[in-house]
């Protein structure tokens, strides 16, 4: 056999060759790393290690010693902002461009695989990983996150697509149970999972920490074969997280093909001996084997030839990103933007102007190429404000990992910043400290700390003008303080040029464009999820069900501070012009194929250019299950000159307007009114229609606990049941008995007719043989 050396990188041709001429000890030890970053190589056989690292919005490459909690300094690379700051731009476009960078990065420092995005759901607020994730929709979160892939992929690098699935909190993620009912599962836990894998087949799949349905993600078989393969088709690999393996052998067996980090030897030696007893079949190692040679064949191509790029291009990017990020929440009396001619009337407050807060804690943590704060920015453009730090901030210390709990100095820098403050316009640079929000942990309140409210209330007391420029990777709640404030703008976490880019938004150089994509509740008691959210005793019940996010808000009506898609910009836009086709779904529609297709002119009615974020959701108003009212389904990114205005399409597939059945186990389309709505927000939805959605009535298949009303839907059956019964049947009768015995028959399992004495006609057999006709037995 031909071993492929350093000048004949191996491919993937060469995989199946390379397996066949594996020993069992070899196969097995492929099926775990070397060590914390890289792959088992086998070099008698010329098989490279490949190195993957974190992590989702910049390259963490550990130059020394490795630890995956970021505590060793890793080589400089470009901090994109996060998830949670990308998912807010809405725009496809932005996110591929960020993704391409990535991947290029991810190349040239000879990287096989990034290792994100995160597409987990923002169940709660509190999770202390939302920044590392897209959204509380399903639906936003996979279409970004599947650019993102995209953009990394088309690089020749792979990514990890993780954490599969339901690892929604910290609090006790590498134990907790998280208790699931099947069509939450499927309508909002994993179709970001589904999208992805479907639209971008990212080459990795991270398994999560946690169990779901008291079963380990890292060895479900349903989870990682039925669903991700078998109903997906997903092709790449399935990584574990890091140390998230329990019991290796039944991991490999449901189809977990590599654990990382390094086991030490220990579970490849388990591996082997499971073989041996006859307990796993080794076909189940040859093909763990080859998903990792194959990961290891598409790396070593491209690290052959890592490349170059630009850096000053990526940081102007991340710049780009930045400014498209943050969410300008309110500007009352067009406070913003400020006007530089005017800045002698400013006053910059907040010790995050000058020690921005850009990324998250944890493994995602990047050691970024340059970092610009808010006062590099005004320094660059000659505006000499004045600054005042307002609060102690750990990280401005250089130990962000602290809380830096001193209320007297806190007190005094207030004090100094409030003197400032009097009769100017007042930019306060606030929000969550490094240590409020982590891998590892939750929140256990969404409130700013502290010092940082008392600031902002001080402060408006007695500015001219109060902008607050919020810096948090997670929402936090503004309803305590916001109506003191002219303007809110949400940078969430801006990455590394986040000082260049919320200047640029201030100054109006840029206009800001992002759109929530997650709610701002009033407060957290009205997210539902929080009624069982961490849980207690290694398990959390999503007792919520579907009704997450807006979903859940919407649901209970609670006022929200600001909703889900809300977003302010420096000009006006107007939708007008709805108009939804809809074609009749039939057996032969398939689940991709366009059934609702909407079309909407938007028009910029104001003097500034912009981005306008048409948003379209559906709902079902008579739907005989649960429903949120209005889900997410489509939205563009279209920026308009002023005056200018454009015709938007999108359209929903048949798996759009379907819902995950528990009979049938399978998505269906539940025939009826379909609510078409359109507009700047979820809750800001002007054009609303309702059209009828034509498709086959759902399958109610009758069975033994059939009630009354069940078979009333089936006519030939009924009629046949009716005959059986005899006279007795009048009573199911509405329109022959009394309509109110009707309705409470109507619930009743006809079982319960052959044995109550209802009718001497209907006996068990008799019923027998009418199943045995018209039912399942
Ligand atoms: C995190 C993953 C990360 C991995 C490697 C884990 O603790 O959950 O997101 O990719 O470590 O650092």
């Amino acid at each position: 056999m031909t071993a492929p050396t350093a000048t004949t990188p191996l491919t993937v041709a060469d995989v199946p060759r390379l397996v066949a001429g594996l020993t069992l000890a070899e196969k097995a030890a492929l099926c775990s790393g070397q060590d914390f970053w890289t792959t088992q190589p086998v070099d008698r056989l010329g098989i490279p290690a490949v190195m993957v690292t974190d992590g989702p919005h910049g390259l963490r490459k550990q130059a020394g010693a490795s630890d995956h909690v970021g505590l060793n300094e890793s080589v400089p690379a470009t901090c994109f902002p996060p998830a949670a700051g990308l998912a807010s731009t809405w725009d496809r476009g932005v996110i591929r461009r960020v993704g391409e960078a990535l991947g290029a990065e991810t190349r040239g420092n000879a990287v096989g695989v990034l290792l994100g995005p995160g597409v987990n759901m923002k169940r709660s607020p509190l999770c202390g990983r939302n920044f590392e994730y897209f959204s509380e929709d399903p639906f936003l979160a996979g279409e970004l996150a599947t650019d993102l892939v995209d953009g990394i992929q088309s690089r020749g690098v792979g990514t990890s697509l993780k954490h599969f699935a339901a690892n929604n909190q910290e609090t006790d993620r590498m134990r907790v149970s998280a208790e699931i009912d099947e069509r939450t599962l499927r309508e909002i836990y994993l179709p970001a999972f589904e999208r992805v894998v479907t639209g971008a087949q990212p080459w990795t799949v991270m398994c999560s920490y946690n169990k779901i349905n008291g079963t380990y993600a890292s060895q479900d078989p349903w989870l990682l074969t039925d669903v991700l393969r078998g109903d997906w088709g997903f092709e790449g690999l399935v990584v574990s997280d890091w140390g998230a393996v329990d019991d290796r052998v039944t991991g490999l067996a449901a189809g977990l093909d590599l654990e990382m980090p390094s086991s030490a030897g220990v579970n490849d030696a388990r591996i082997v001996a499971a073989v041996e007893a006859g307990e796993l079949d080794e076909s189940v190692v040859d093909l763990a084997a080859t998903r990792v040679l194959t990961m290891v064949a598409r790396a070593a191509e491209a690290v052959a030839e890592p490349g170059t790029y630009d850096v000053a291009a990526h940081h102007a990017l991340a710049h780009e990103a930045a400014t498209r990020t943050a969410v300008l929440l309110k500007n009352d009396h067009a406070v913003l933007p400020l006007d530089p001619a005017r800045a002698g009337d400013l006053v910059v407050i907040g010790e995050m102007a000058r020690t921005p807060r850009y990324q998250g804690a944890g493994s995602s943590q990047v050691n970024p190429t340059r970092l610009v704060s808010a006062l590099d920015a005004l320094a660059e453009r000659d505006l000499d404000v004045p600054f005042h730090p307002g609060y102690l901030l750990a990280e401005a210390a250089g130990k962000p990992g602290q809380d830096r709990d001193d209320a007297d100095a806190d007190a005094t820098l207030r004090a100094e910043a409030v003197a400032a403050a009097a009769g100017r316009t007042a930019v306060l640079f606030v929000g969550l400290p490094a240590v409020a929000e982590s891998e590892g942990y939750d929140r256990d309140h969404m409130e700013l700390p502290e010092a940082h409210v008392a600031l902002v209330r001080e402060v408006s007391a007695v500015a001219r003008r109060t902008v607050v420029v919020l810096s948090n990777g997670s929402a936090v709640t503004v309803s305590g303080w916001q109506d003191g404030v002219d303007a809110i703008l949400e940078t969430w976490l801006g990455g590394q040029a986040s000082g260049s880019a919320a200047v640029a938004l201030l100054l109006g150089e840029a206009a800001p464009s992002g759109r929530l994509a997650e709610s701002i509740p009033v407060a957290l008691s009205d997210v539902p999820a929080q009624l069982n959210f961490p849980g207690e005793n290694g398990t959390v019940r999503y007792g919520e069900g579907l009704f997450i996010g807006y979903r859940g808000l919407d649901a209970t009506g609670a006022d929200v501070s600001y909703p889900f898609g809300h977003g302010l910009t420096y000009t006006t836009f107007d939708h007008s012009d709805l108009a939804v086709d809809v074609d009749e779904v039939t057996a032969s529609t398939a689940a991709q194929d366009a059934v609702v297709r909407v079309a909407v002119t938007v028009t910029n009615t104001g003097e500034r250019a912009g981005v306008a974020v048409p948003q379209l959701y559906l709902g079902r108003p008579a739907s005989a299950v649960a429903r949120a009212p209005r889900e997410l389904r489509g939205f563009e990114a279209v920026a308009l000159e002023p005056g200018e205005s454009r015709r938007v399409e999108l359209t929903v597939s048949r798996r759009g307007v379907s819902h995950w059945d528990t009979v049938t186990h399978g998505w269906v389309v539940e025939p009826g009114a379909l609510e078409v709505a359109v507009g700047a927000s979820s809750r800001d939805l002007p054009l609303v229609t309702t059209v009828e959605l034509v498709a086959p009535p759902l399958p109610t298949p009758l069975h033994r606990y059939s009630t009354v009303a069940e078979w009333q839907q089936h006519p030939e059956a009924w009629e046949a049941l009716v005959s059986a019964i005899g006279p007795a049947a009048q009573m199911f009768d509405a329109a022959q008995g009394d309509p109110a015995h009707a309705a409470m028959f109507a619930a009743i399992p006809v079982v319960k007719v052959t044995t109550m004495g209802f009718s001497d006609t209907l006996t068990p057999e008799a019923f027998d043989d009418l199943l045995a006709t018209y039912g399942e037995a």
